[in-house]
């Protein structure tokens, strides 16, 4: 191969080299190959001196003008490298929406408060309209106008948290041991019939365990109207439990006592953990009472103005955290108001 010949490989060569470099360092190893002093292009240069002068002189021309040519294209590859990087800089503030998402934290409800608001919606369904009542509620409320007289021994059952320096004239100011004072509230404005749930915070002052709280959320349930008995109390009560626990679950309904309804209920499901066999949640007893209910004493009736031969009613208290722990085996009602996130997050 004569002197030119190489001379026109080596071109295009390297021009075909440098059409694959894509950064900086690719760009240095192409100047070392075809610019550095090993190279060929500078070995070409070397050699002129052994050629024959005619031959000389054109290849002098000839690899003086290779050289000038790849220094000028070196040069440009530098330039295009150079802007590129500005470019790909100037592209760091914008949105690359070709990555992951960062995951945003987000709030939800409180597990009571979901629950609170299914039970709501199981007996607006069936028609009821919700109110809301005193969380600081006076004696007569919460205890004389439901039959619980003064020093009644029913009093002890509820551990009041009294109001320092609250009286009202006779009444003691308390904060309300149950939703139940809202019935009294609700009859004494309005006429049959009635339909009511009432949702809300109620305190006693008790020792906790993992079914008892000082403070807990209750809903209390009134139906008022002529001929309600027994039976519709018991389809109410059923439909809402269907809603809320499913079809599977054992419901026990047993006679109680309450001295506002005449007879007195009280419900239970069977306990999430143990299944009814009896654990440390269900206090060996296979149940979790979930309701007190019954039918309003008719003196209550009558103290409202209704007549008892013409109206009955039914009532229940439901109590929402026992609710939620079934229904999501929550194995102590004491996690609920810890706020603890790792506990929180799990809903
Ligand atoms: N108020 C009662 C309690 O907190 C529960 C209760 C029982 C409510 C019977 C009612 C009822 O409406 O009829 O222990």
């Amino acid at each position: 191969m004569d002197v030119l010949e190489r001379i026109e490989r080596t071109r295009n060569d390297a021009r075909e080299s440098l059409g694959n470099v894509r950064d900086d360092r690719a760009l240095e190893e192409w100047r070392i190959e075809f610019l550095g002093r090993k190279s060929e292009t500078l070995t070409l240069l070397r050699s002129l001196g052994e050629l024959d002068p005619d031959l000389r002189r054109k290849a002098g021309q000839a690899a003086n003008a290779l050289k000038g040519e790849l220094e000028a294209a070196y040069g440009e590859k530098q330039a295009q490298l150079a802007e590129a990087k500005i470019r790909d800089a100037s592209t760091l503030g914008r949105i690359d929406v070709t990555l992951p998402p960062r995951p945003l934290p987000s709030g939800r409800r409180h597990p009571v408060s979901q629950t609170q608001r299914d039970i709501i919606e199981a007996f607006v369904a069936q028609g009821y309209s919700v109110i809301e009542g005193p969380e600081v509620e006076l004696d007569y409320y919460n205890f004389e106008a439901l039959r619980i007289p003064k020093d009644h021994p029913a009093r002890e059952l509820m551990d009041t948290f009294y109001v320092e320096g609250g009286d009202r004239g006779e009444s003691k100011v308390l904060l309300r041991t149950h939703t139940s004072p809202n019935q009294i509230r609700f009859m004494e404005k309005n006429k049959p019939p009635i339909r009511i749930v009432c949702p809300g915070r109620t305190y006693r002052n008790e020792a906790t365990d993992p079914t008892h709280e000082w403070m807990i959320q209750q809903i209390e349930v009134l139906a008022v109207d002529e001929g309600l008995t027994l039976a519709h109390l018991k389809g109410t009560l059923f439909e809402f439990a269907k809603r809320i626990f499913g079809q599977e679950r054992k419901i026990r309904f047993r006679c109680d006592f309450f001295r506002f309804v005449e007879p007195g209920v009280d419900m239970a499901i069977d306990c999430f953990l143990c299944g009814g066999s009896g654990c440390r949640t269900c206090k060996k007893e296979g149940w979790i009472e979930i309701l007190g209910a019954g039918m309003v004493h008719p003196e209550i009736l009558k103290n409202m103005g209704y007549d008892p031969d013409v109206y009955t009613g039914f009532a229940a208290g439901l109590g929402v955290e026992r609710i939620d722990m079934l229904r999501r085996g929550v194995d102590d009602i004491r996690h609920y108001y810890e706020n603890d996130l790792r506990f929180l997050r799990q809903f």
